[in-house]
């Protein structure tokens, strides 16, 4: 499928909020949140959509200023789109704009039970760092996970 990726704007805000409504099962990010993240300078939101323009996934990066460590703060793709290589494509997307910033490391966390994320991340090189117990809103337990980005100094 040919999509296509920019970063959001606060014109995407509904689109976004229909998407975290169908993507995620809980712990979802309101709109308030979303809005927040479209406008911080330490946040970087990529949408990932059709030619027509119709959302089928988004990434969050977040920055520290005084550190390389870049942090995956919120990762989807749209249900129907699923299974056709749009994670993926939208995951290197945002690892070149975490390396375009001077990351060093991208890490995340992700629900123990999460097994399509879980395999999507170790296949595009992350590795477990950390179990957190008790993570997540429900209780799951969830994994702290890292990538080094490979910034040549
Ligand atoms: C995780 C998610 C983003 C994957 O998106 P996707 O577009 O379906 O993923 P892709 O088609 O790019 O798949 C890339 C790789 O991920 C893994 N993967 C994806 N879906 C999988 C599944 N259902 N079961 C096992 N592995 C899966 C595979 O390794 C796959 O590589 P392959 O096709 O070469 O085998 C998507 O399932 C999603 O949005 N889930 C709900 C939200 C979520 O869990 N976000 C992550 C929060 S940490």
């Amino acid at each position: 499928m040919t999509v296509t990726l920019r970063e959001a704007q606060a014109k995407d805000l509904d689109a976004l909020v229909r998407l975290e409504e169908v993507a995620f099962e809980g712990d979802r990010f309101s709109r308030r949140q979303l809005w927040h993240l479209i406008n911080r300078a330490n946040a970087h939101v990529l949408l990932v959509e059709t030619p027509e323009r119709r959302l089928l996934g988004h990434g969050i990066l977040l920055f520290r200023r005084s550190s390389q460590r870049v942090r995956l703060y919120s990762f989807c793709v749209h249900p129907e789109a699923r299974g056709m290589g749009i994670g993926r494509q939208l995951l290197e997307s945002l690892e070149q704009e975490a390396r375009r910033r001077g990351g060093e490391r991208l890490t995340l966390e992700v629900r123990a039970d999460n097994r399509a994320a879980l395999a999507l991340y170790r296949r595009m090189g992350f590795s477990l760092q950390r179990w957190l117990e008790d993570y997540y809103e429900d209780g799951c337990a969830g994994w702290q996970m890292e990538k080094p980005l490979g910034q040549t100094r």
